[in-house]
């Protein structure tokens, strides 16, 4: 793993810590860099209204946006166990809005990234801002 690829897994491992997730009890971290080389970092955040709880990768984006940033170069997401932690559908569509199709987005657990995607795999045929360009 690059140097820097690390420090962005370890970033993800690092905010995943602070996840306020007392009904799934599953913390989620996610840790994304844009094209400058900038960082942001956000964990899930649930609610005691279930549906109102926000995802891991919703934050990051929030905070990236919120820095006048509008482009994600990588992602990586991080959460404990065997099974592989894609994004759920409607984050693979939010991380669509600010990627393209070769964007890779990183899985991880807590020892080490597991799996990588190109954005296109995860959402193929995808909706995006050019497709309101007429
Ligand atoms: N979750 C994320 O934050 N990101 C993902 O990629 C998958 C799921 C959160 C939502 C909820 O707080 C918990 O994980 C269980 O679904």
């Amino acid at each position: 793993m690059s140097d820097n690829l690390q420090k962005l897994f370890e970033a993800a491992v690092k905010v995943r810590e602070n996840s306020y997730s007392p009904y799934s009890k599953f913390p989620v971290g996610a840790a994304l860099q844009t094209p400058d080389g900038a960082i942001f970092t956000a964990t899930n955040v649930e609610n005691a209204s279930y549906p109102m709880g926000t995802c891991a990768e919703e934050g990051a984006i929030s905070a990236m946006v919120a820095s006048g940033r509008r482009a994600i170069a990588r992602i990586v997401i991080v959460a404990d166990g065997q099974g592989l932690v894609t994004p759920c559908g409607a984050c693979r569509q939010r991380i669509r809005e600010f990627a393209n199709s070769e964007t890779i987005i990183h899985i991880g657990n807590l020892t080490g990234l597991t799996a990588r995607f190109s954005l296109d795999a995860l959402l193929p045929e995808s909706f995006g801002p050019d497709n309101l360009l007429r």
